[in-house]
C-alpha cells in the first residue's frame, strides 16, 4: 500500500500558528546543526518545531523516516510540551528507529538495546518509550553500576501514544493500537486495541478501518 499522507492544517488557519512557523524556519539553521552534531539525520518533508534533545552514544543509530514532525516547543501544541523530545541513545549498538510520517511532540524515547517506531505513529505529549530500566534491581548492583536490564520495543504501524504515557521495556504495541493519556504499558498490547490506566489493560477496541500491509 502506498503510504499515505496526513493532511496539514495551513499554518494562516490561526494567528497563533504564524508565530509557530515563523520561529519553526528561524530556527531550523540551530535544527540543522543540532541532527548533524549528534550525527543523526531525517528524511524529507520534515515539520520540526525547536531543537529536539539528541544525544546518540558511538556506534549507535538513531533513523528517522521522511515526513518527521517533531514539537519541542511549548508554544507548538496546545499540550504545551514541557521538554523538547529526546532522543537517546545509551549503549554501543543501540538502535532507535522511526519510520514515515511519524509525530512526536515533547516525548523522551531512550534506548539502551533497540526501539523501532512504525509508520504513521503519533506520540502525545510528553510521552516517554525506554527499553530499559536505567538502573539494576538489586541495590548491589547499582553501587557498582552494573547494566541493567534492557528488552527492545516495538510500536507498529498506525499507533496514537496519548499524553504523559509510558511505554516500558520490553512492550510491542500493536497495529492501529490506541495508548490512554497517562498509561503505563507493562505488558504487550494487541493490535487496534485501546489500552489504559496503570498497569495499563485493554478498555476498547479500534474498527481497523485501513488494509492490512500484505493486501
Ligand atoms: C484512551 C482514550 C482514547 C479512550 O477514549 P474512548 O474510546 O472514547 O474511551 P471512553 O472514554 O469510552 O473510556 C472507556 C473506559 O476507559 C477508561 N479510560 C479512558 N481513558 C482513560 C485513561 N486515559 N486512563 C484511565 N482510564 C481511561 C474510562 O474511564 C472508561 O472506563 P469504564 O468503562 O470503566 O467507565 C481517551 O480516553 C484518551 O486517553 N485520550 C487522550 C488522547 C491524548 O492524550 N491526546 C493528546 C495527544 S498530544
Amino acid at each position: 500500500m502506498r503510504a499515505q499522507r496526513r493532511p496539514r492544517r495551513g499554518m494562516f488557519e490561526a494567528p497563533f500558528k504564524v508565530r509557530n512557523h515563523v520561529e519553526r524556519i528561524l530556527g531550523l539553521p540551530w535544527v540543522r546543526f543540532t541532527f548533524l552534531v549528534a550525527g543523526v539525520r531525517f528524511g524529507r518533508r520534515f515539520r520540526i518545531f525547536g531543537a529536539p534533545i539528541l544525544q546518540r552514544v558511538a556506534n549507535s543509530e538513531i533513523l528517522f523516516g521522511d515526513g518527521l514532525e517533531l514539537r519541542s516547543t511549548p508554544r507548538s501544541n496546545p499540550l504545551a510540551p514541557r521538554s523538547p523530545c529526546v532522543f537517546a541513545t545509551r549503549e554501543a549498538g543501540a538502535v532507535i528507529r522511526v519510520g514515515v510520517d511519524c509525530g512526536f511532540s515533547g516525548a523522551a524515547i531512550v534506548a539502551a538495546s533497540r526501539i523501532e517506531i512504525g509508520d504513521r505513529v503519533m506520540v502525545g505529549s510528553n510521552a516517554t518509550i525506554v527499553d530499559t530500566d536505567f538502573h539494576p534491581l538489586s541495590p548491589l548492583a547499582r553501587r557498582t553500576h552494573a547494566r541493567p536490564v534492557a528488552r527492545p520495543v516495538r510500536i507498529e504501524d498506525d499507533v496514537f501514544i496519548g499524553t504523559q504515557a509510558m511505554i516500558l521495556k520490553g512492550v510491542t504495541v500493536g497495529r492501529g493500537a490506541v495508548v490512554g493519556a497517562g498509561a503505563v504499558v507493562t505488558r504487550d498490547v494487541p493490535p487496534f486495541t485501546i489500552v489504559a490506566g496503570n498497569p495499563a489493560r485493554v478498555v476498547g477496541e479500534v474498527e481497523p478501518d485501513v488494509p492490512s500491509p500484505a493486501s
